[in-house]
């Protein structure tokens, strides 16, 4: 077998017609299967809050590049632009992509897209946020978007793992974004953070999907109520494809309705891409 070189040692193609070369700013490792990155945003780089690009390296040995799709976790507005990823020991690119150092170039999608964006649901009184794993990137975007807070009465932000230590962001949610210049008051008066863990003793233990069903979500929430309301709320959903797909037909028994960019709806989906 080849050993595959780093990162920081391949030197990117110049620029493409599909895509940006950007500088590493940070990397921030939180377990040994999740980190998180930020690159320079090109000027002429637009997106919604809640959208996806191509995020990738250049491929080995002159190689066509590899790319996958990343949730953007930073909002609209970001001077940079922040992912969330996991680390794949034998994954094409997350092999590779981990090892990225401050300093290093990577390549940018030019295209941005996606669903889970606030266009795509019908206005609400409450947003939930559902994401597993690093199907939470999407709302870390939502989430510091002082539009969000202006649609919404209330935003929850639900993040599923296996262990306590997978809920990265913690930090931030608890007490960090109640500080940030834009979405700071009203994310103290309207963001509810609600995690679960499901291999480990938690507060809130179990799959989200499992405190959908016995209403613990949203007796937890304090509504007076044990399943989603059609007219009041509104969800998004990230992460993997079992939870999405099970929490899809949960949604759909209770009378909301999936929408999309072209048809706003009650709730829109998306699975996290790398995993
Ligand atoms: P579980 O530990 O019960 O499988 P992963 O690390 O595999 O991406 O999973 C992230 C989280 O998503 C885990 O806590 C996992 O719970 C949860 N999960 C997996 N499948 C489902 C599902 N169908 N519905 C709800 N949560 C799920």
């Amino acid at each position: 077998m080849t050993e595959l070189a780093p990162p920081h040692a391949i030197k990117p193609r110049l620029e493409s017609s599909v895509h940006f070369v950007v500088d590493v700013l940070w990397v921030k490792h939180w377990t040994d299967r999740l980190f998180s990155f930020a690159v320079s945003r090109p000027p002429s780089f637009r997106f919604r809050s809640g959208e996806f690009v191509m995020i990738g390296l250049p491929g080995e040995d002159g190689g066509k590049p590899i790319l996958r799709a990343y949730s953007v976790a930073s909002p609209h507005f970001a001077d940079e632009l922040e992912f969330f990823s996991i680390k794949v020991a034998d994954g094409p690119l997350t092999s590779r992509l981990q090892k990225i150092e401050a300093g290093d170039q990577i390549l940018l999608g030019k295209k941005p897209t996606g669903t889970l964006v606030l266009d795509a649901v019908k206005p609400g009184k409450r947003l939930f946020l559902i994401g597993t794993g690093t199907g939470l990137a999407p709302w870390l975007s939502v989430a510091r978007d002082p539009e969000a807070y202006e649609r919404f009465e209330q935003l929850i932000v639900c993040h599923t793992v296996r262990e306590v230590k997978d809920l990265a962001y913690r930090d931030l949610f608890e007490g960090g974004i109640f500080a940030d210049e834009l979405v700071g008051d009203e994310a103290r008066a309207k963001l509810a953070y609600y995690p679960t863990v499901t291999r480990e003793p938690f507060k809130t233990p179990g799959r989200i999907t499992d405190r959908i069903l016995s209403g613990a979500l949203f007796h937890d929430l304090g509504l007076a109520r044990d399943r989603f309301d059609a007219v009041e709320d509104r969800v998004m959903l990230c992460g993997s494809m079992a939870m999405i797909k099970d929490t899809a037909a949960i949604l759909e028994a209770q009378g909301l309705v999936e929408g999309s960019n072209a048809e706003p709806g009650d709730f829109v989906l998306e699975r996290a891409f790398v995993g």
